[in-house]
């Protein structure tokens, strides 16, 4: 008796829908039949624009798909870091400040972090006015130029991923998959069949269609219409350790001939929230994600309009209210939920279309048979989970260190969130002058293979770059440091090496509008 899952149905052509259905069906060989059920009626949620490296290598690459080929298809621009605009305290009239979260790891110095050595080099703070983004990255100076993060014949001079149109990308991939296979039905789903143990046995459609599998994907958004609804799973609500849960959105026209493409998202710290920048050919997507317990939606389109000099009488905004939290397990019986309909944290460090492609890869390594294994379902849920709550806490570290204390919202984030005894463990090993999730390999490796990655996905590299960034500085260096001349004298060689490779990006690289210009017109 065959005992494989052959039929394969996907509720949601959204990122986290064609995204599943196109990976599925190329890796898979075509041994699944995948079908996808999508209302034209009720619209993806539009946003998602900013992402992280290892989408080329842990989705593309396994679809065979070549970088620039996407990139023409979707309108993408270059994404080398974070910007996070005014996080730290500003007094009146003072200029903007800001620190980048950059890609990649911070070089090892004797096997510790030359962020450490920087933090030695700081004390007593003659030195703070070069963060520790300025000291250990080779890319904050080609990213204030405004640089592309490739050289002119393409080959990649740093790490870096992509800005793009959220809705090119998914209609791109609708017409991958269904070229590859994948069968595609535009209908509004009625009810949902079960079987007397529960599983999903066919979905019904408005338009009376019956779509039966063995498998089920979520991927319908936040309602959750199969994980939530249907199979009745609980949603975690977290909303006591992220405040923020609405957003309005819009996307600006830009000169780019005339001020150029920022390589980089931005993050603007704002009364109530923060507004981010997302930099494509010819205009930038922005919103304003705020909390709705400290500021109604009008109150923040007045200061998101003031922001870019938009009428906000004349502005058609995208308005947006997301849950935040995840569910208490992703995949129950034949159903897995993928995308908003699994987890969601906030926009902050774009880690929804992440999530996406880290839970396609563990579905497709925990794919099951007939049997359903229970331990295949529970070693996947732990992944998410532990995917999930690891980036809730990064998050947090965020709003919890910023200096800002100038409205209630930000007040808020220091006195009243909730936060896990793992978050508690990290600050307190931070405070020491400890590494923080060291990583277990070199960059090479931590980016050749996605185990490495997704089991520390936020290094020491990232809690440096964010926590010193906020101006929260450990209570003191290394202690080890005291010991060690020689290591230090390394460091101190190794901060001149930086030096020399800023430099030498600064004269190799062209500007980032020269090479999306070239990028999008060889279309
Ligand atoms: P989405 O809502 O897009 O799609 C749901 C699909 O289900 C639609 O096709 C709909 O038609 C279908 N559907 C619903 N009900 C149905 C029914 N009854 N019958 C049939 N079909 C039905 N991520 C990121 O990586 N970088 C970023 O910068 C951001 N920024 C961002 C900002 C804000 C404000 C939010 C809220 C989210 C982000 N994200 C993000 C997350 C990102 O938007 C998200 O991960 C992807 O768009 C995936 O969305 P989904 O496909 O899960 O749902």
């Amino acid at each position: 008796m065959d005992t494989a899952i052959r039929e394969v149905v996907i509720l949601g052509g959204g990122t986290a829908g064609w995204m599943t259905a196109a990976y599925l069906q190329k890796v898979f060989e075509g041994t699944v039949q995948v079908t996808l059920l999508e209302a034209a009626t009720i619209p993806r949620i539009g946003v998602g624009e900013a992402t992280v490296p290892n989408l080329q290598r842990v989705f593309f690459d396994r679809l065979g798909i070549p970088e620039d080929e996407w990139m023409r298809e979707c309108n993408a621009a270059f994404k080398t870091a974070v910007k996070f605009v005014n996080w730290r305290k500003k007094e009146p009239g003072a200029p903007d400040n800001h620190f980048y979260h950059a890609f990649g790891l911070i070089p090892n110095v004797d096997n510790i972090p030359l962020s450490h050595y920087w933090v030695l080099r700081n004390e007593g703070g003659e030195r703070v006015d070069e963060g520790v983004d300025y000291a250990c990255y080779r890319e904050p100076p080609m990213m204030d130029a405004k640089l592309a993060p490739r050289f002119r014949d393409g080959r990649p001079a740093v790490n870096y991923a992509w800005h793009f149109d959220a809705q090119l990308v998914a209609d791109y991939l609708r017409r991958l998959s269904t070229g590859w296979g994948v069968k595609h039905v535009v209908d509004e789903l009625s009810s949902v069949e079960k079987t007397p143990d529960g599983h999903i046995k066919a979905l019904h459609t408005r338009g009376g269609r019956v779509l039966e599998g063995d498998l089920f994907v979520d991927c319908s958004g936040f309602r959750g219409l199969l994980i939530n609804q249907a199979m009745e799973e609980p949603f975690l609500d977290m909303s006591d350790h992220l405040l923020c849960n609405s957003a309005v959105a819009t996307a600006i026209n830009h000169d780019d001939a005339r001020f150029g493409i920022e390589p980089y998202t931005s993050a603007i710290a704002s009364n109530h929230g923060w507004m981010w920048k997302i930099p494509m050919l010819g205009r930038f997507g922005t919103g304003y994600v705020y909390s709705s317990e400290f500021c109604s939606q009008d109150e923040a389109i007045r200061e998101f309009s003031a922001k870019w000099g938009l009428d906000p009488e004349k502005t058609a905004f995208n308005r947006i209210r997301f849950r935040v939290g995840r569910n208490r397990r992703a995949w129950v019986k034949n159903c897995v939920s993928i995308g908003l309909a699994s987890c969601f944290v906030e926009p902050l460090e774009s880690t929804g279309i992440y999530f996406i492609t880290a839970s396609i890869y563990q579905l497709a390594k925990h794919f099951p048979d007939k049997g359903f294994n229970p331990v295949l379902m529970d070693r996947f849920n732990r992944e998410v989970e532990m995917m999930f709550d690891d980036t809730r806490d990064f998050l947090q570290a965020h709003f919890l260190t910023s200096s800002r204390d100038d409205t209630a919202f930000w007040l808020a984030n220091k006195n009243d969130l909730k936060l896990s005894d793992a978050l508690k463990d990290k600050l307190e090993t931070w405070k020491t002058g400890l590494t923080v999730n060291m990583p277990v390999s070199g960059e090479e490796a931590y980016y050749g293979n996605f185990e490495t990655e997704f089991r520390n996905f936020w290094t020491n590299s990232s809690y440096y770059c964010v926590l010193s960034g906020m101006g929260w500085m450990p209570e003191q260096p290394l202690t080890t440091l005291k010991y060690r001349p020689s290591s230090v004298a390394h460091a101190e060689e190794a901060f001149q090496r930086v030096k020399l490779q800023q430099q030498a990006l600064l004269q190799g690289l062209p500007t980032n509008h020269e090479f999306l210009q070239r990028l999008h017109r060889q279309n």
